[in-house]
């Protein structure tokens, strides 16, 4: 079954809408409006669809978010049946403090297809490498960068590696330095961090480090559009983290995920910029429009481009 391309369009309308909302906060130093915005106008859009959505990567569990938490039922109830993954603003301190690479971000995929991961840490890796076995979580550093500089033909100085700049990578970081890897230390948004192996014009070869697990989802529906490699292991650290993983029927608390796990058949991926950053420009208002930059992935026809959209306000 694939996800009809009509969907395409409505997708990129709820995440220029929702990144519209939120540019109304950039600057503002109020990363929790700026949120809000996005996560207010998404929720309304999604409502207002002929889907029978689910939400499997949200705002957080019901305790914890009143609106796009896991498992919220979001559409008419009435059409296709979609797992529904939401990042209405990534990157909340580039939105309250007016800095390059906030988006509001969506990925679906049909029922079952998606996986519910719960808000913990992710150890990632990914390159544009699909091959087994060049690059794996369970290498060691070094051994990931020569595999890596023996396959791709480049000496690991000529290899960059994008990074979140975390003092929790001190050890990676000093790894990839001795080995003379260049660094990309990106200091928020892995979502698009890992989005930079997909194309070699962001020149960034490796994506590797602890973020979000929600966040490691939607970079993987991305990737798995434009066939990179992407693992992930949940980091549970506390009783709490575990009994919650639980709860959403994970019982393998240091699996390794390979991308196949997290998303499976066909899929949307869409984000739209609210400021400029690597892959997309950010939200411009002209008079009564705005002009909105979507990075779009539609894995069963192939589609994988920047759609610029001009709309009314
Ligand atoms: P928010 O948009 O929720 O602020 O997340 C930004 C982010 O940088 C994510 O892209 C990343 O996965 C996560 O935070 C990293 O978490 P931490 O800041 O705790 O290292």
């Amino acid at each position: 079954m694939t996800i009809d391309i009509k969907y395409i369009d409505k997708f990129i309308d709820v995440t220029s809408k929702a990144a519209l909302a939120s540019s109304y906060l950039i600057g503002k130093k109020d990363k929790n409006a700026a949120d809000k915005a996005a996560v207010d106008s998404m929720r309304s859009q999604l409502n207002k669809m002929n889907i029978q959505g689910e939400i499997v990567i949200g705002e957080g569990e019901l305790d914890e978010a009143p609106m796009l938490y896991i498992g919220e039922k979001v559409g008419t109830n009435n059409g296709p049946v979609f797992d529904i993954a939401v990042d209405p603003l990534e990157g909340t301190n580039f939105a309250a403090n007016n800095l390059p690479g906030a988006l509001s971000v969506i990925a679906l995929a049909e029922k079952g297809c998606l996986f519910s991961a719960p808000e913990t840490y992710m150890e990632k890796i990914a390159t544009r490498v699909k091959e087994k076995n060049v690059v794996d979580l369970d290498y060691t550093i070094k051994q990931n960068i020569h595999n890596l500089s023996d396959f791709l033909n480049k000496n690991p100085e000529n290899l960059t590696a994008c990074i979140l700049d975390r003092p929790r990578h001190k050890n990676i970081i000093d790894k990839l330095r001795g080995l003379r890897v260049n660094l990309k230390l990106i200091t928020d948004g892995d979502v698009s961090g890992a989005m930079l192996v997909t194309e070699e014009k962001y020149n960034v070869d490796i994506f590797l480090g602890i973020g979000g697990g929600p966040e490691g989802v939607l970079a993987a529906t991305a990737l798995d559009a434009y066939n990179c490699s992407f693992q992930g292991r949940f980091l549970f650290e506390t009783d709490e983290d575990k009994q919650r993983a639980k709860k959403m029927g994970i019982n393998n608390f240091t699996k390794k995920y390979e991308l196949s796990e997290i998303v499976s058949g066909d899929s949307i991926f869409c984000a739209t910029g609210i400021t400029s950053g690597d892959l997309v420009k950010g939200i411009e208002i002209h008079n009564n429009e705005f002009i909105s930059e979507t990075l779009v992935t539609h894995k069963s026809s192939g589609l994988k481009k920047v759609i610029k959209l001009k709309q009314n306000l």
